[in-house]
């Protein structure tokens, strides 16, 4: 088993002076919390983290400094979150059976969710991801015109850690677009399962996300 730590972003949205993974999270980068979850889980034997340009050095002190001995490699990510998942499963060896893949961007990693999503795999299922319900009414627009209610019981909103048959993942994950890793493996034709997801899997995007996730902890 597994882990891609997805932690390359450069946090357009946060605006901050570094990498969202970098920026602090209580006295922590906000890498930490999830690459200490991570290395603590007893699904996960080994982690790649995919770091931001020029800051694969503090991501490996900082792993160090956890006591994070599953870290195998930390590798540069890509331009686009596919691109840098695609370059950390590179380091992933072939005899490697399921890949969690995770956004360093949703710190509150409960153990209870990888449980969730590795032990959905098996019985024909290539994925198995986290999902919520949609508390709101959600409608497709055109400009400003909705052209159409999607019918809300069929919605998740998913997150991560996603977990994958590894082979599955490596073989569907071709090109750069997309925004999660189920939607590569749905593409190819592949069967992936929604598990119970969890609220606090809040994924930080702007700084009042910051807050938010902090409260968490
Ligand atoms: N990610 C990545 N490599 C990229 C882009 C994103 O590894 N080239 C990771 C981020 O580090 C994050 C996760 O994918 O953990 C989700 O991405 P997002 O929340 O969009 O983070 P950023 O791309 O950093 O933020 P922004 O889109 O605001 O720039
Ligand atoms: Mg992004």
């Amino acid at each position: 088993m597994w882990a891609v730590l997805a932690a390359a972003g450069s946090g357009e949205r946060l605006g901050a002076d570094r990498p969202k993974a970098f920026i602090r999270l209580g006295e922590q980068p906000l890498l930490a919390e999830s690459l200490a979850r991570l290395d603590a889980s007893g699904w996960i034997d080994a982690i790649v983290v995919a770091a931001p340009p020029d800051w694969e050095e503090p991501a490996i002190l900082l792993a160090e400094e956890l006591g994070c001995g599953k870290v195998s490699a930390c590798v540069t990510g890509g331009a686009t979150r596919a691109d840098s998942v695609r370059l950390g499963l590179a380091e992933v060896p072939p005899d490697a059976a399921v890949v969690v893949v995770h956004d360093a961007a949703r710190p509150v990693l409960d153990d209870a969710v990888i449980e969730r999503v590795v032990t959905a795999l098996g019985n024909g299922w290539d994925g198995a991801v986290p999902g919520l319900p949609v508390p709101d009414t959600v409608k497709r627009v055109e400009g400003d015109r909705i052209v159409e209610t999607l019918p809300r019981d069929e919605l998740r909103v998913v997150q991560t850690p996603q977990a994958f048959v590894a082979d599955v993942l490596r073989a569907a994950l071709t090109g750069s677009d997309w925004t999660d890793c189920a939607a590569a493996v749905e593409a190819a034709g592949g069967r992936v399962r929604v598990v119970e997801g969890d609220p606090r899997l809040l994924k930080v995007t702007d700084a009042g996300d910051l807050d938010r996730v902090a409260a968490l902890l």
